[in-house]
């Protein structure tokens, strides 16, 4: 028996081990909290159009984390980390209204500022797949439509849907005098003040140190029957970005179905490379409906990154970087040959997380956990107990056996 009741053992042990590691985040890391508050336009006094910002504060034990969600141009979304738990956003409305964008944005004590980033969605791409090949890389430069420039857009008042309560905002927008007219490109962002997990797939996890943007494209009028899109996006750091995408192992699981992958880019101090102060995180995969089902998910892809010359088309961006902080742009180019194109669906959904530190890395959520531990752990329980249980019954058995002869 001694050779079953080990291994059974040892697997019990191996699974209860990965369920506390899973459910209650070991050693406290994930546990960290913030107190988050949000507000629309700082210090602004009399109400203004097509300037918007809304500004949330996080504050940890002695540190405050800055998110603007930026809609002035570019839509973007800028992360300030300083290590002071009173640092506050100061705008210059006069200076910034007046198109006098430099400076005007400043999170202070500037001293206490320690790491910032923005991500700009620049442009929306659009291509006549005519081949179904779904990789722009190698199609003609004439199969590609004038691409839609995102600083061109109208957006919507934040107001309308700004969230004080669940610290959310959806940002939508259009350009009436394309074939954007009927349609619209719409960032929803919420901020965490604790670890969680998005509700809707690819339910991407989340800590206090991220924040969440889900990016969709609903009723386009598409250009071509076999159009398909790709988002490009700017990125502004304080510190090196790195030149490359890292696309990581990650589980499929029920939380994101058959994705198999985590694709991060983040910046890193310039003399420590390996440790990590800002991030861009996404699953590559995008879906073709509001409420996805399986069957809706299309994988996406990335470009490496490459350099630009200049800030990004956003007021807020240009208020804060100086000229000639670095800025790197890359295309995230959604679906693969032989999926559906746009016109069938009409709608496109794609999930990222923007945050400070290392990106959130997932584990096996506890339903896997309990499939593995039924699975694996019920035959050898039952050949365990099922062997002591023919023991008991045998040494039972013997006294009864004697009996006659007595
Ligand atoms: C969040 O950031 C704070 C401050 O940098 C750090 O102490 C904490 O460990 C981070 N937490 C997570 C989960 O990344
Ligand atoms: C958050 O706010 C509560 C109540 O105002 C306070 O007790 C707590 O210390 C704050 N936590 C942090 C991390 O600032
Ligand atoms: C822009 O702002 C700077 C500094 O705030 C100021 O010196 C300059 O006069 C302003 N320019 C205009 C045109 O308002
Ligand atoms: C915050 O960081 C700055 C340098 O960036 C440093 O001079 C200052 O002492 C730090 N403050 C605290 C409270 O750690
Ligand atoms: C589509 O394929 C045909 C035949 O292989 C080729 O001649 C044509 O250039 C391709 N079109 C595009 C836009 O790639
Ligand atoms: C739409 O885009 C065009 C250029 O493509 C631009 O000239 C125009 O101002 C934009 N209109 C609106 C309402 O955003
Ligand atoms: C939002 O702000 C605009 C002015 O920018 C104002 O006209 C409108 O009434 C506001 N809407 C709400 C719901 O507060
Ligand atoms: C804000 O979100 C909370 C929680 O999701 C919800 O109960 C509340 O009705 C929302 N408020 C508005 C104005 O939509
Ligand atoms: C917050 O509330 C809004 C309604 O105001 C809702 O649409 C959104 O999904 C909620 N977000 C989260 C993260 O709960
Ligand atoms: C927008 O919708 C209207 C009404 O449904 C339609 O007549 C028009 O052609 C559409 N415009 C575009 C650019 O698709
Ligand atoms: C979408 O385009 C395909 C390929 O040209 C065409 O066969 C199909 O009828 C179109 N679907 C819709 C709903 O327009
Ligand atoms: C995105 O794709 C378009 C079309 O292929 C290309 O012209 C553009 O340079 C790409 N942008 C980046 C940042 O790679």
């Amino acid at each position: 028996m001694g050779f079953v009741v080990v291994p059974t053992v040892q697997i019990y042990t191996f699974i209860l081990f990965l369920l506390i590691h899973s459910t209650s985040g070991l050693d406290g890391y994930d546990e960290y909290r913030r107190n988050v508050s949000m507000e629309l336009n700082p210090g602004l006094k009399k109400p203004s159009t097509g300037a918007g910002l809304v500004h949330v504060r996080a504050v940890g034990s002695d540190d405050t984390l800055h998110f603007l969600l930026c809609s002035h141009e570019a839509p973007a979304l800028m992360l300030v980390h300083t290590n002071s738990s009173s640092s506050a956003v100061h705008i210059d409305w006069e200076a910034f209204l007046n198109g006098n964008y430099s400076g005007s944005l400043k999170v202070v004590p500037e001293s206490s500022v320690q790491f910032s980033s923005a991500l700009v969605f620049t442009r929306l791409w659009e291509y006549d797949d005519v081949n179904d090949t779904a990789d722009p890389e190698h199609l003609t430069p004439s199969s590609f439509f004038p691409p839609y420039e995102l600083q061109d857009f109208s957006w919507d008042d934040l107001n309308t849907t700004i969230n004080l309560t669940n610290h959310s905002v959806t940002l939508c927008g259009r350009n009436s005098s394309t074939s954007f007219r009927n349609g619209s490109l719409c960032l929803a962002f919420s901020a965490f003040g604790s670890k969680g997990r998005g509700a809707v797939w690819p339910g991407l996890l989340h800590n206090a140190n991220s924040s969440q943007l889900r990016i969709w494209l609903d009723n386009v009028s598409p250009r071509s029957n076999q159009s398909r899109f790709a988002l490009e996006l700017q990125s502004v750091s304080s510190a090196a970005q790195r030149g490359h995408v890292d696309v990581l192992k990650s589980i499929d699981d029920e939380y994101t179905p058959s994705i198999f992958k985590v694709s991060q880019w983040v910046s890193s101090p310039s003399n420590a490379s390996s440790a990590v102060l800002g991030y861009t995180q996404w699953k590559p995969v995008a879906y073709r409906t509001a409420q996805p089902k399986f069957e809706d998910a299309t994988p996406c892809r990335h470009s490496n990154p490459v350099l630009v010359s200049q800030l990004p088309p956003s007021g807020w961006v240009q208020a804060f970087f100086r000229d000639g902080q670095q800025t790197s742009a890359l295309n995230i180019t959604f679906s693969i040959a032989g999926d559906p194109f746009y016109n069938v669906t009409n709608y496109l959904s794609w999930s990222i997380l923007v945050g400070l530190g290392p990106p959130p890395l997932d584990s096996f959520s506890p339903l896997v956990l309990t499939i593995m531990a039924v699975g694996l752990g019920t035959p050898l329980a039952l050949i365990l107990f099922g062997g002591a249980g023919a023991c008991i019954f045998k040494k039972g058995q013997h006294p009864q056996g004697y009996e006659p002869i007595n």
